[in-house]
């Protein structure tokens, strides 16, 4: 069952995120400098076991913020510090086809903005597109392909998030994807680079339609993210997305996917995702404007 107090319109959003944002700040204190924000999508809530000293304040505790209810989506904020760096880790998210809103989707992430958050990390389970591929790899977000029929920003734009047009131009950070590459290369970990789609869900894909977002260019295909990208950028959040590729799509051969499947390889990848955003964590770059070491 979804729980999103939030139907009104995007000024209610604003006073959404500033209660939320205050009550946080009560609970934790404020935000220090080089706070990291990460989103731990389906299954990677294990990666939140990396995080020490961790204090938990469950969404339903944060009035406003939706809830969701879809198995591998534990709904907390978990604050601590991922190699010594203060975290602010949204474990859980809501998804269009729970029924949210776009806006209603990105309420945390607008959140951890209005708290002073820099940089962003999202991260997500998602089905590999391109044939060259593989299930249990990861996949750095070089760019997105919005399916949605969606936007976040839709209706009045909210001046003091960002402005009414937001480039997307560079909405994932390059410095950050070159700098993610080179920790997984020191790590030895596979790490493929491609464009993200996101479909609004919840049915998966034909093969027509696998054919066609292939044709697209997008190289892996998932159901959250996007939104979360528009509405941080538009707040000038410095953006990196890392995907979990959990199963591979081929429009000629294609394999039933389940749920489970998914949640159970992400479950076995997300080590190799927790790996990663230590070591990225414990980068003294992150805390650069450019991002690069
Ligand atoms: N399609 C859409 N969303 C997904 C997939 C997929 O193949 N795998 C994980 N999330």
């Amino acid at each position: 069952m979804l729980h999103a107090t939030n139907t009104g319109t995007n000024v209610n959003h604003q006073e959404t995120v500033s209660h939320a944002s205050r009550l946080i700040r009560e609970k934790l204190g404020n935000v220090q400098a080089g706070t990291l924000g990460l989103v731990l999508g389906s299954g990677l809530t294990p990666v939140a076991d990396a995080i020490t000293g961790a204090v938990d304040i469950p969404f339903a505790e944060i009035t406003g913020l939706p809830q969701s209810a879809v198995a591998g989506h534990g709904g907390f904020l978990r604050a601590g510090r991922l190699s010594g760096r203060p975290v602010l880790a949204l474990c859980g998210r809501v998804h269009l086809y729970e029924g949210a809103s776009a806006a209603e989707t990105c309420l945390p992430v607008r959140t951890l903005g209005a708290l002073g958050v820099g940089t962003l990390i999202i991260t997500n389970a998602a089905g590999a597109l391109n044939p060259l591929f593989n299930a249990g790899s990861l996949m750095l977000i070089t760019d997105h392909i919005n399916m949605t029929g969606q936007n976040p920003l839709t209706g009045p734009n909210i001046d003091a998030f960002g402005p009414r047009f937001p480039d997307m131009g560079r909405a994932w950070c390059p410095d950050l994807v070159a700098l993610a590459r080179r920790e997984a290369v020191g790590l030895g970990l596979l790490m493929e680079r491609g464009v993200y789609m996101q479909i609004p869900g919840p049915s998966l894909e034909t093969p027509a339609e696998t054919r066609a977002y292939r044709q697209m260019g997008a190289d892996a295909i998932g159901m959250s993210t996007v939104m979360e990208a528009i509405a941080a950028r538009h707040m000038g959040l410095r953006l990196l997305g890392i995907s979990c590729l959990t199963n591979k799509n081929m429009p000629d051969c294609m394999d039933p996917i389940s749920h489970e499947a998914v949640l159970d390889m992400a479950g076995r990848t997300a080590k190799q995702m927790a790996r990663l955003l230590s070591a990225l964590a414990a980068n003294p770059a992150l805390d650069t404007p450019s991002g690069a070491a």
